[in-house]
């Protein structure tokens, strides 16, 4: 089996629901069910016994030694994480001790459980964390995209929280020869994607008549990937990624967050019109800028594609319209992501009883 953290997250959840898909291997997912977490996204997992669920903190050593030694997993896949850059500028602590003490945390859980393994699954024994592009800072608008050898440069708390993670899953493979893999990814969208994030926010701000807000002059670029592509390339890197190597993936579909914002709009007119018939690119309203905010993100994904056979399937066309159709047809996950209900949605559905 494998143990994810941060599987009740946007990426998490995604990434145990494929997998489970492809395959029977069973998942433990650690998750601190933070504002971010919601059990819902895994909703289709409720009763079955491939997916076991354990809420608590990616910080607590003692837990985290528990977890390894009962189900003794032959891979972790790390994804818990604060994400959210617009709250890492109003209260950056959370970012520190999640991103950075619970990496620590983990990696030496990590490294005291890989040490003892008989030699055969030591060797075969994987670490991968999750990162982001945002770690390499902002790019000038004509210069190369991000390879793997990209300084690092990071602007935000949360980017500069992630960097230092990197950088110690770097050195535990390096002091400690722990097979640590690393992947930096774009920015991902898709199904169960907390509406505070720009992608969801425009649809559901949209919806309900609401101004849809871009930051500064909208001109900021990311290199948008839809989540099961970002998903099928973490399955890549643990089947198939060497120890040590980081891997950068992206989508190579750059786009301004303003160009982005009108598509969705367009989306929209098509698939749920106004009720007076206008558009809803009417509801843009520019407000005032994020503070430090990167003006370009951009990827260049050729290693993960020639070492390990990585393409993303979706482009930004296909994948914005999956997601804006996704939102339309679930409105009791919108609802209750808004509401806050999804946390009542634990004790329903579980009724306490987590392994
Ligand atoms: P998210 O905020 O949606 O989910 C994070 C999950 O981690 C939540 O379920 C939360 O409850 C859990 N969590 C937070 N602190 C925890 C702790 N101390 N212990 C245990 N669980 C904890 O984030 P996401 O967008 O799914 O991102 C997942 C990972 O992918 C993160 O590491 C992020 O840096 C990385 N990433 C995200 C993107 C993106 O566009 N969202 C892009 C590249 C990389
Ligand atoms: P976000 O989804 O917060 O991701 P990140 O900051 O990790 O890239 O934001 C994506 C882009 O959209 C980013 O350039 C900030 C911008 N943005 C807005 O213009 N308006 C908004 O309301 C939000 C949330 C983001």
């Amino acid at each position: 089996m494998i143990l994810v953290t941060g599987g009740a997250g946007f990426i998490g959840a995604n990434f145990i629901l494929d997998w489970l898909a492809a395959s029977d291997e069973p998942v433990v997912n650690l998750d601190k069910l933070t504002y971010a977490g919601n059990l819902e996204n895994l909703a289709a997992l409720a009763h079955d016994a491939r997916h076991v669920f354990v809420e608590g903190d990616i910080a607590d050593r003692a837990l985290v030694d528990a977890l390894l030694a009962r189900h003794k997993p032959r891979a972790l896949a790390h994804f818990a994480a604060e994400s959210h850059v617009d709250r890492s500028i109003r209260g950056p602590g959370e970012f520190i001790r999640t991103n950075v003490e619970g990496a620590f945390t983990l990696l030496e859980a990590a490294r005291a459980y890989w040490s003892a393994l008989p030699q055969a699954e030591k060797a075969a024994f994987r670490f991968h964390h999750v990162s982001t592009d945002e770690v390499y800072g902002s790019l000038a608008p004509e210069a190369a995209p991000f390879t793997e050898t990209h300084p690092y440069a990071p602007n935000s708390p949360y980017s500069a929280s992630k960097a230092a993670s990197d950088h110690l899953a770097r050195a535990w493979f390096h002091t400690y020869g722990l097979p640590v893999t690393i992947s930096n990814c774009s920015n991902n969208y898709g199904p169960f994607h907390f509406p505070e994030k720009l992608i969801p926010l425009v649809i559901l701000n949209a919806l309900a008549g609401k101004p849809l807000p871009v930051y500064g002059d909208g001109q900021q670029m990311r290199d948008w990937l839809y989540v099961s592509d970002h998903c099928a390339a973490i399955r890549r890197i643990l089947a198939a990624g060497q120890p040590g190597e980081t891997y950068n993936v992206g989508g190579g579909n750059e786009m301004s967050n303003l160009a982005l914002i009108k598509t969705i709009c367009a989306l929209l007119d098509t698939l749920e019109p106004r009720a007076d018939g206008l558009p809803y690119a009417r509801q843009i309203a520019h407000v005032a800028d994020r503070p430090g905010h990167d003006r370009r993100y951009s990827i260049n994904a050729r290693k993960i594609e020639r070492e390990l056979g990585w393409k993303p399937r979706e482009t930004l066309a296909s994948g914005i319209e999956k997601t804006v159709r996704w939102y339309l047809e679930h409105d009791d996950w919108v609802t209750h992501a808004q509401s806050g209900a999804y946390r009542e949605w634990m004790a329903r559905h579980y009724g306490g009883a987590h392994a």
